[in-house]
C-alpha cells in the first residue's frame, strides 16, 4: 500500500478498491467551452503558413482552470482524419469523456469532454492530439496549447509578486508554408524544425510583470530538447516540475527540459536590462542540434519595483519506499519497442491494483535519447543509474540517455481504468514506442 493517501488507504481497506475515489464534487463551471481543430493560416514571423490549429491560433488557446473545477469543452473535428484530446500530465480519469486516450473523434464529428481536476493539481499542463499513429503528425502541423490550473500557492506571497508569463515552446520548419513533411529518417530521429517559436513568435520580446518573474515553460516541440538557460549564465530558481511544486526552489544555471516536460522557473532581472533566454546545445545522438545556444525569448524589466524574495518552503513532497511497493517491472525502451520485461520476453500491456505502488526499473537500451511518459499516475525518480536524485520530485516525463537506468516509483492512485506510457519523441510513440496500462 502506497504511504500518500490515508483517507483512500482506508477506503481500500474496507472493499472499495475497485471503486474509482471520486474526487471532491467539482463546481458547476461555465457552459463547455467549443474548440475547434481544422486547418488554419496563421502569421507568422517567417512569413505566413498553413497549419491545423485550435481555434486557428498557434499554440492553441490558453486553458486556464481552478482546482476543482471541470473542464469541459466541445472539441470540433475539421480536419481530414480522425484526432482527439489528451490533456497532458494531470491526474485525471483516463475514462469516458475525460483523459481517454482510446476515444476516435472522426472528421466531422463534435465530441464533449469533461474532466474533473481534483485538489492538488495546480500547476502547468498542456494538451494535444492523442489518435493512434498520428500525433506525430498533428502535434508537429501545429495542434497544442498550454493548460494551466491555478494552484492556492500562486495567489500568496512571494509567488503572487513575482507574477508569471507563460513560454509555450514549439518548433517548426516551413516549406512552401506548410510545416515541412516528415523525410523518412526523421521517424527514427524525430522531428525538429530550425524556427524555435515561443507563444507562436520568434524571440518574442516579453514584459516581466516583476524582477523575478516566474516563467512557465512547457517543451511542446515533437522531438527539440529544451536546455534552457540564461544567456550570461545566471542562476535561476526552479519551483516546478512537470506541474508540481519541489519543497522548495531550487538554484540552477542550466535546466533540460525534453519534449513534453515543463518546468516552472523564476528569474531574477536587473532593472533596465532585458534579459535573453538560451537553448543550449544539447546532443541526443543523431541529432540536429544547434552548436551555439539560441535566443529564444528576451524577457524586459518592469521600471522601478523591488525583487520580489524567494519562497523558502513550497509543497511537500513525500518520500516513497520501494520496500512498500506492491511489485517491480522492469521497462525497456528502444526504437520501435518499449514494453515490460517479463518470462524473457516483452509485454506492453500490463495490470496493476488500483492503490498499489509499483517500482519501475526503467532501461534505455539505444543509442539515443528517449523520453519515457506515463499517462493519468505520475512517479518519482529513485535512483538514476544507481544514484539518488539530488531533490524530490513528481513527474509525468522523464528523459534516458543511451544506456541509462531509471528506477521509479508510482503510486496508483485516484483513478482506475486503462491508458498509456510511451516514449514522448511523437515520432517514436507512432512508430511502437508505447504500452497500455490497466489499473483495476
Ligand atoms: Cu503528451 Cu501520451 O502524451
Ligand atoms: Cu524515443
Amino acid at each position: 500500500m502506497h504511504p500518500l493517501d490515508r483517507r483512500r488507504f482506508l477506503a481500500l481497506g474496507t472493499g472499495l478498491a475497485t471503486l474509482p475515489l471520486a474526487p471532491a464534487v467539482p463546481e458547476a463551471g461555465p457552459a463547455p467551452r467549443r474548440l475547434l481543430a481544422a486547418p488554419a493560416a496563421v502569421e507568422l514571423d517567417g512569413g505566413a503558413a498553413r497549419l491545423w490549429a485550435y481555434d486557428g491560433a498557434f499554440p492553441g488557446p490558453l486553458l486556464r482552470l481552478r482546482e476543482g473545477e471541470s473542464l469541459r469543452l466541445d472539441l470540433e473535428n475539421r480536419l481530414d482524419e480522425p484526432t482527439n484530446l489528451h490533456f497532458h500530465g494531470l491526474h485525471v480519469s483516463p475514462e469516458g469523456r475525460a483523459d481517454n486516450p482510446f476515444r476516435v473523434v472522426e472528421p466531422g464529428q463534435t465530441a464533449e469532454y469533461e474532466v474533473a481536476i481534483p485538489p492538488g493539481q495546480g500547476g502547468t499542463y498542456w494538451y494535444h492530439p492523442h489518435p493512434h499513429r498520428r500525433q506525430a503528425a498533428q502535434l508537429w502541423r501545429g495542434l497544442a496549447g498550454a493548460l494551466i490550473i491555478e494552484h492556492p500557492l500562486d495567489r500568496e506571497r512571494p509567488l503572487a509578486d513575482c507574477g508569471e508569463l507563460v513560454l509555450f515552446i514549439k518548433d517548426l520548419e516551413l516549406a512552401d508554408g506548410l510545416p515541412a513533411s516528415h523525410a523518412r529518417g526523421e521517424w527514427s530521429r524525430g522531428k525538429e524544425g530550425a524556427g524555435i517559436y515561443v507563444n507562436g513568435r520568434l524571440d518574442p520580446q516579453l514584459e516581466a510583470p516583476s524582477l523575478r518573474p516566474r516563467l512557465r515553460v512547457v517543451n511542446a516541440c515533437n522531438a527539440r530538447y529544451a536546455r534552457l538557460a540564461l544567456e550570461d549564465g545566471r542562476p535561476f530558481h526552479l519551483v516546478a516540475l512537470d506541474g508540481h511544486f519541489l519543497e522548495r526552489p531550487q538554484p540552477m544555471t542550466s535546466l533540460l527540459v525534453p519534449p513534453a516536460g515543463r518546468a516552472d522557473i523564476l528569474v531574477p532581472l536587473e532593472a533596465g536590462e532585458p534579459a535573453r533566454l538560451v537553448l543550449r546545445p544539447y546532443n541526443r545522438v543523431a541529432m540536429r542540434s544547434p552548436s551555439v545556444p539560441t535566443v529564444i525569448a528576451t524577457l524586459l524589466p518592469p521600471r522601478g519595483r523591488a525583487r520580489p524574495g524567494l519562497p523558502d518552503g513550497l509543497v511537500p513532497v513525500p518520500a516513497l519506499d520501494p520496500a512498500q511497493a506492491a511489485r517491480c517491472r522492469e521497462v525497456v525502451m528502444a526504437m520501435s519497442y518499449m514494453g515490460h520485461k517479463g518470462a524473457g520476453c516483452g509485454t506492453a500491456q500490463v495490470q496493476t491494483g488500483l492503490g498499489e505502488m509499483e517500482v519501475w526499473e526503467i532501461r534505455n537500451v539505444d543509442t539515443m535519447d528517449h523520453v519515457f511518459h506515463l499517462h493519468t499516475w505520475y512517479f518519482q525518480v529513485l535512483a538514476r543509474n544507481g544514484k539518488a536524485p539530488p531533490f524530490r520530485a513528481w513527474l509525468d516525463t522523464i528523459n534516458l540517455r543511451p544506456g541509462e537506468r531509471v528506477d521509479i516509483a508510482v503510486p496508483f492512485t485516484g483513478f482506475a481504468g486503462r491508458s498509456m506510457y510511451h516514449c514522448h519523441i511523437a515520432e517514436h510513440a507512432d512508430t511502437g514506442m508505447m504500452g497500455h496500462i490497466e489499473v483495476v
